[in-house]
């Protein structure tokens, strides 16, 4: 094995147990107002499915010592957010967003780190001087549902490079490499310039990676942009954008991809990149 393989092998371990000291950075660990009422019911209904799954499938002790095990390792890890963003998160944003009008979103994953470089558009992504990749411009229009261009809309903006990694989860690139805050012109029109991104399995070398292997599952995401478009009066929208003929867009491990959510870039004028448009319409708050 060459040590290239080894390095990319361990910077996606990293990036598994890495989203655990994030998370409890983000100030989304405070405790939910909840009744005890709503407590017990959510508990006694996971619990119930998983007496029903025992039951029905007559789980042997070994298979019990084997899920104990497994669930202290996921900690052990550091990977309960890559596992709850991968495997349950989709489930959160269809409910959270069912009775939105305006554009689809989707998960966010575990790779956003907030307080990007904010840039004006037309806007390039930082990123190194030889960034490898297909030069990707992504451009359109910010509105509300009601057809109001949002003028000083932020489009944030962060993805994986050429090799499928993110910055400030993968050690060796540059700390904003790939991430970046858009402001919309007057129009609400925005214009990003970046690479396009490669598709990546998500950290095989941990707990979730035994579960896959295990499985006999994959670990492949579609190629994605991530975004979080945000105006004032208006709903945050988080969505990802995928790439037409993708093979992993029916077969995403993440269950994160929507039939809207895709793009079809065309090639640039010059042959050297690609470009295309996408326009976001969010929901009033
Ligand atoms: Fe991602």
């Amino acid at each position: 094995m060459s040590s290239e393989i080894i390095e990319v092998e361990a910077s996606a371990a990293a990036s598994g147990n890495a989203a655990t000291a994030r998370f409890r950075e983000s100030g989304k660990t405070t405790a939910v107002e909840t009744s005890t009422e709503r407590v017990s019911l959510l508990a006694n209904e996971v619990l119930s499915a998983v007496y029903d799954t025992v039951r029905r499938h007559e789980v042997t002790y070994a298979e019990f010592n084997a899920l104990k095990a497994w669930l202290i390792q996921v900690g052990e890890d550091g990977e309960w957010p890559l596992f709850l963003d991968v495997w349950v998160e989709h489930v959160i944003e269809e409910v959270a967003t069912g009775n939105r009008e305006g554009s689809k979103g989707t998960i966010e994953g575990p790779y956003f780190v907030p307080d990007a470089p904010t840039l004006a558009t037309p806007g390039t992504l930082p990123m190194r001087d030889d960034e490898p990749g297909t030069p990707l411009l992504l451009r359109g229009s910010v509105t509300g549902t009601d057809g109001t261009p949002l003028a000083g809309a932020h489009v944030e903006i962060w993805h994986a490079d050429d090799d499928g990694l993110y910055s400030q989860f993968a050690p060796g690139l540059p700390e904003w490499n790939l991430r970046g805050i858009i402001v919309a012109d007057e129009h609400g029109h925005y214009e990003i310039n970046t690479i396009q991104p490669a598709p990546y399995q998500i950290p095989t070398g941990g707990s979730c990676g035994n579960l896959i292997t295990a499985a006999g599952w994959h670990a492949w995401r579609p190629a994605h942009l991530h975004l979080k478009i945000s105006a004032p009066g208006r709903q945050l929208l988080t969505a990802q954008l995928y790439f037409e003929g993708d093979s992993h867009l029916s077969n995403d491990v993440a269950s994160a991809v929507k039939p809207e959510l895709v793009l079809k870039p065309l090639p640039t004028a010059d042959g050297t990149g690609r470009h295309v448009t996408y326009n976001f319409v969010l929901d009033p708050a």
